[in-house]
């Protein structure tokens, strides 16, 4: 296992590094927001705009940042969010990742989409992950991957419904990382000219959507890719939601909740924790950032579930932030990806631990001693309002900043 030198400080860090070890179609892929990304930018200008109230007349010596998710106890209010294709940023990479978030003590979420399947990552890991569910066409096959999450013991589906459609990345036409995928001359360079990660992909478990194992009979990667794309179903609703939860029996949170009205019918309809989402930008280009809705969310449904929130974080700092505008935790992306492309299953270990560090150092010098106990007026200035122009059309000073270009 490749060690984490000293030096690394950042998740900045672990981002660049990762540039350097995976090759560039899949790094766009995991970087890029759709179309002009105005919300990819959004999520980190907002988050940025948000200042702390500092306090500095209490003991802070002893700070708790354990607390539990859906009863389960959590370390850090940090969990592992779903990526589709997590093994292409390296081999394996779903089992490591959720080998690392265990040892770490949160909790790690395997995508319907993701290269390996529930049961390759179930038989390689200690114990059950929590599920991601896309909703299929073909509602048996749903049925299916409900039951198969239920079989290998998964505590928690999180529903992701904010992918009626998929919005378009450019950057993924350029690459040729479409339905079918091209073998470009220019993406064989890529790969050959990362020689560390094309060996380890040559020991994958799998190069394919391994949930849908079976369900093409070639089974190469062309004919899976089309597959799933055929797969997205934009008729759900509200009412397949409620279809769902008579399905499962754990605990259902409902993932890509923007707009008060959409968390309340997803509290009727038996969700027990929201993931209030933009999908890290990847989806509706000009939807608001999390951090803008955040509290309206948990002030219209906190009392009766648990709200989560994703989308920009980069930082212990930034969890401080999502904690401070109402949220019980945050769930992490990319942040997660670079550290599983730069350093495997100890990167991701130290994505955690620097969340858990600056968390614990933010906590201190806003005078919080434990997550679960956070008061709201530790935000001095909250984010814009949600309808304030997003920062590459008002042409602010974020247009450059931590947000990916295509080189
Ligand atoms: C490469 C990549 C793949 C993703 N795949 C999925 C997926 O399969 N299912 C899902 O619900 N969300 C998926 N998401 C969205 C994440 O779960 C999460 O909402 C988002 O990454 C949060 O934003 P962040 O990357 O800024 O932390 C994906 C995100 C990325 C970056």
């Amino acid at each position: 296992m490749r060690k984490v030198p000293e030096w690394i400080a950042s998740i900045e860090d672990l981002r660049k590094i990762a540039h350097a070890r995976v090759p560039k179609p899949f790094m766009d892929y995991m970087e890029a927001g759709s179309f002009a990304q105005l919300t990819l930018r959004d999520n980190r200008r907002d988050l940025d705009s948000i200042r702390f109230r500092e306090r500095v007349m209490f003991d802070v010596s002893n700070r708790k940042l354990e607390t539990t998710m859906l009863g389960e106890k959590v370390s850090i209010p940090v969990a592992i969010g779903p990526t589709g294709m997590c093994g292409a940023i390296w081999s394996n990479g779903e089992i490591l990742s959720c080998r690392a978030a265990h040892d770490f003590g949160v909790p790690f979420s395997l995508s319907t989409n993701a290269l390996l399947s529930i049961e390759d990552v179930r038989s390689s890991v200690d114990r059950p992950f929590w599920f991601q569910l896309y909703l299929e066409k073909d509602r048996g096959f749903s049925k299916e991957l409900i039951e198969r999450a239920d079989k290998a013991g998964c505590p928690v589906l999180i529903l992701t419904m904010d992918l009626h459609v998929e919005g378009t990345r450019y950057c993924d036409k350029h690459n040729g990382l479409g339905v079918p995928p091209k073998l470009t001359p220019a993406n064989i360079w890529s790969i050959v000219s990362h020689p560390p990660w094309a060996l380890a992909m040559l020991h994958s478990k799998r190069w394919s959507f391994g949930n849908y194992a079976g369900k093409v009979k070639s089974g190469n990667v062309a004919e899976m890719a089309e597959l799933v794309k055929s797969q997205l179903d934009s008729s759900f609703d509200v009412k397949t939601l409620e279809w769902v939860r008579s399905l499962w029996p754990g605990k259902l949170v409902v993932k890509g909740i923007l707009d008060v009205e959409d968390a309340k019918m997803a509290v009727k309809a038996g969700a027990d924790a929201i993931l209030v989402s933009n999908h890290g930008g990847r989806q509706l280009d000009g939807a608001p950032s999390t951090a803008s809705v955040i509290s309206s969310i948990v002030d219209a449904v906190g009392d009766k579930v648990e709200v989560y929130v994703d989308s920009g974080v980069r930082s212990g700092l930034d969890v401080l932030k999502f904690l401070g505008l109402g949220a019980r935790a945050c769930f992490i992306g990319r942040a997660y990806l670079y550290g599983l492309g730069a350093y495997q299953q100890l990167g991701v270990a130290k994505v955690l631990e620097i969340l858990k560090d600056e968390l614990s150092i933010a906590m201190a010098l806003t005078g919080v001693t434990d997550v679960a106990k956070m008061p709201r007026d530790i935000i001095l200035r909250g984010p814009p309002d949600p309808t304030t122009p997003s920062a590459a059309t008002s042409g602010g000073p974020y247009r450059d900043i931590r947000v990916y270009e295509e080189s």
